[in-house]
């Protein structure tokens, strides 16, 4: 089994969660390189549906080794709720099998305070963000204001890293945001508290993956949100924080780009946003809500209704290219049965032009037309498929579609939302 990045390719939420614990099967190491918890990562087990916020998709598979890069931020409160959440269920989570870089920056409660406060103040020209206080950690980050895992669990540091930065923050949410100021001392007793819990968890995750590698074990590096909402390549600003394409995997983990030998792009057959920014494809009315309720489509996080529209292959090209997809997992075929004519959007239309690529500027890609292409739809149910072959030929003619405008070969296609629900097309790893 070669080292595998999974990253999605459109504006997240393209069930990611299920590819990743699908090849967690096979490795032995599962890492999150950047993100924080507002990623959810939906699995369904046993009946049972599991949402993740901070913890690899691995950690419910037994004897693999989770990992949290340093490119990931944690909420410390957040974390152990999961970590505890999980463990009632009867998973064994602990420092044995989870393990947290030294180096990742912390969320702390003036962060969620100014995600919020500065939403609010933006009124409707808010981002959309989770309200995590992920955009101001990372701000924070590389504003060399971040407070780090490896301060909170050394009461000195935390000491004088929160005596360092606090003042300032709180003149930011007064003066600024209209909001309140927080308490030193009740940051500091409550970090303080959590750090003594984490210690156990921490370790220096570059280092350990090094090693790995070297002892030729098998990693999968999961990414989170999706390529769309990349802060360099996605749909600026309305993106999130982080490098969550392929290239997040280099800085958010320590290790090098020779290490990679495959990247899959988890794809949704149709697309879906949360949040603001534009989103060419998007569609309203009966269709939309119609792709909304069969696809399921509610946050994970936050439980917000997500937009729904079809493929954007204009999109998925970038993405692509972006990332360096060395196949495609298609999500959510069974969410387009019953449709008539299914469309895929191959070109923009802008000022009376045809374009192909992926425009930088949001204005522009905000008044960009899809020139679709329409395929006829299938009515079966796939659910119980296991096989392409038995496929309806009008499945298989848009899976061919998407192969032939894209140049990039499926591995696998999902039917459901169980764990099982998924056949493979092609075998993405040969060694
Ligand atoms: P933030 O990451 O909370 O700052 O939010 C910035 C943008 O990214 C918003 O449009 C969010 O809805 C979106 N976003 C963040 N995380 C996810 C995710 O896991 N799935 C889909 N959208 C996300």
């Amino acid at each position: 089994m070669p080292n595998v990045v999974v990253v999605g390719t459109q504006w997240g939420d393209e069930g990611k969660g299920r590819i990743v614990d699908l090849i967690a099967e096979k490795v032995d190491i599962v890492v999150r390189y950047q993100g924080g918890n507002n990623a959810g990562h939906t699995i369904v087990t046993d009946g049972k549906s599991i949402v993740l916020h901070h913890l690899p998709s691995g950690i419910i598979r037994e004897g693999k080794l989770s990992l949290i890069g340093n490119g990931v931020v944690v909420d410390p409160k957040i974390f152990l709720e999961e970590v505890s959440a999980l463990q009632k269920a009867g998973y064994s989570v602990g420092p044995s099998n989870l393990k947290i870089s030294d180096k990742v920056h912390v969320i702390m409660p003036y962060h969620k305070k100014i995600d919020i406060s500065r939403e609010k103040l933006l009124g409707n020209k808010k981002i959309g963000t989770t309200g995590r206080g992920i955009g101001p950690v990372y701000e924070d980050k590389y504003a060399r204001r971040g407070i780090k895992i490896s301060d909170i669990i050394e009461p000195d540091s935390l000491y004088n890293r929160l005596k360092a930065v606090l003042n300032e923050r709180n003149l930011y949410l007064t003066k600024v945001l209209e909001s309140d100021a927080l308490e030193f001392d009740e940051i500091y007793n409550e970090y303080i508290e959590y750090g003594k819990i984490l210690k156990p968890f921490v370790c220096d995750v570059s280092k350990l993956l090094y090693e790995s590698i070297g002892s030729n074990k098998d990693i999968l590096f999961e990414g989170a949100q999706g390529t769309l909402l990349d802060v360099d390549f996605g749909t600026y600003p309305y993106v999130t924080s982080s490098n969550a394409g392929s290239g997040g995997v280099f800085v958010g983990t320590g290790i090098n780009p020779k290490s990679i030998d495959y990247i899959v792009g988890v794809t949704k057959a149709y697309t879906t946003r949360v949040g603001e920014g534009p989103f060419p494809t998007e569609e309203s009315g009966d269709l939309e809500e119609r792709l909304r309720v069969e696809g399921g489509e509610y946050g994970a996080t936050t439980g917000r209704s997500r937009r729904c529209g079809w493929l954007d292959i204009v999109a998925l090209n970038y993405s692509a290219r972006i990332n360096g997809i060395s196949a495609f997992a298609l999500t959510k075929l069974d969410v387009l049965s019953g449709f008539k004519t299914i469309k895929i959007c191959t070109s923009y239309k802008y000022n009376g032009n045809i374009l192909n690529e992926f425009p930088s500027n949001i204005d522009i890609l905000s008044k960009c037309v899809p020139v679709f292409e329409e395929l006829e739809g299938w009515e079966e149910d796939l659910s119980n498929f296991k096989s392409i072959k038995q496929l309806p030929s009008n499945a298989i003619k848009f899976i061919n579609r998407i192969e032939q405008l894209t140049n990039i070969p499926t591995w696998l296609v999902s039917v459901g939302p169980s764990r099982e629900m998924y056949f493979e097309i092609n075998n993405l790893f040969v060694n």
